[in-house]
């Protein structure tokens, strides 16, 4: 019944980390994929998608969310390459690299910047693709959250503050697009354990402190997200719209 074969999905900040697993697993289903990002290893990463999923399976846009002229040539890409946008999957943000750090230590400038990125960047995305979206008259826009904003992890001020804001963002324009047959939804993951960083093992105090507070006390891992990301492209949740789906191994409830 969920098959995603032929849609046609953008996902921002899809150079590494989750982005680049969601477009991994969006090949691997058959859809066509928009990988963008503002960092040139997007191209690396679509090179190596091309090669496990077929030539005609992506491409790639360098992309900076923040720019709405970049955003615009974005979503002409994904038209121009494969004649419509079914999804847009607003991942992209400032996180890994965030400092945690008191809130009166913040300054004003940095949290500029996690608002851009974060917020300015998913308003700039959604604008480009809905007009393609409203004249098929079908479109789905998926929104990264965090599991942060319902822990409201301390230290973390303007991430977890752009985080809620993408709540609200996904609810009010969940109620303004639903007219088009287009839906908003939101994912809200718990710490996903990076790859790249070796010193998070199993064993690793952080880890462990976050994996007691789960119903399911295991890591997560980004392929974790995949099968609710899926299911959110598919027709299957054509009538889910506004949601928040937090993907989170039963930590916080609500
Ligand atoms: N990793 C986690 O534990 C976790 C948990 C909850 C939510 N999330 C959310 O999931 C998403 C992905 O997280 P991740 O861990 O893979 O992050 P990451 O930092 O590894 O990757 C983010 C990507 O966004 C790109 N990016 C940054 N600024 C950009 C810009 N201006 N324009 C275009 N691309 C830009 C980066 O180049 C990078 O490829 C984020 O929205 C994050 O907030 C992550």
């Amino acid at each position: 019944m969920i098959s995603i074969g032929g849609k046609v999905v953008i996902v921002t900040g899809a150079a590494q980390g989750i982005g680049k697993t969601f477009s991994k697993a969006l090949a691997a289903d058959r859809a066509s994929v928009v990988l963008a990002d503002i960092s040139d290893t997007v191209f690396e990463a679509a090179e190596e998608i091309k090669s496990e999923a077929g030539a005609d399976s992506c491409i790639a846009v360098k992309t900076d969310v923040t720019s709405e002229a970049d955003t615009k040539s974005m979503s002409k890409a994904a038209i121009d390459r494969f004649g419509r946008i079914d999804t847009l999957v607003n991942n992209a943000a400032l996180f890994q690299g965030i400092r945690r750090q008191p809130f009166q230590e913040i300054t004003a400038d940095e949290w500029d910047r996690i608002m851009a990125v974060n917020l300015r960047g998913m308003f700039l995305c959604s604008k480009s693709v809905f007009p393609q979206m409203r004249v098929q008259k079908h479109g789905k826009i998926i929104n990264m959250s965090s599991g942060t904003f319902f822990s409201g992890a301390p230290n973390f001020l303007h991430y977890v503050t752009s985080k809620g804001g993408i709540i609200g963002f996904t609810r009010a324009l969940a109620r303004e697009l639903g007219q088009y047959g287009i839906t908003v939804n939101a994912i809200a993951p718990g710490f996903i354990t990076p790859e790249s960083k070796k010193e998070m093992t199993p064993d690793a105090e952080e880890v462990r402190f976050i994996v007691n507070q789960r119903s399911i006390r295991r890591e997560l891992k980004a392929d974790d997200l995949t099968g609710t990301l899926v299911y959110l492209c598919s027709d299957a949740s054509d009538m889910v719209t506004g949601q928040t789906i937090a993907v989170n191994a039963g930590d916080s409830m609500h």
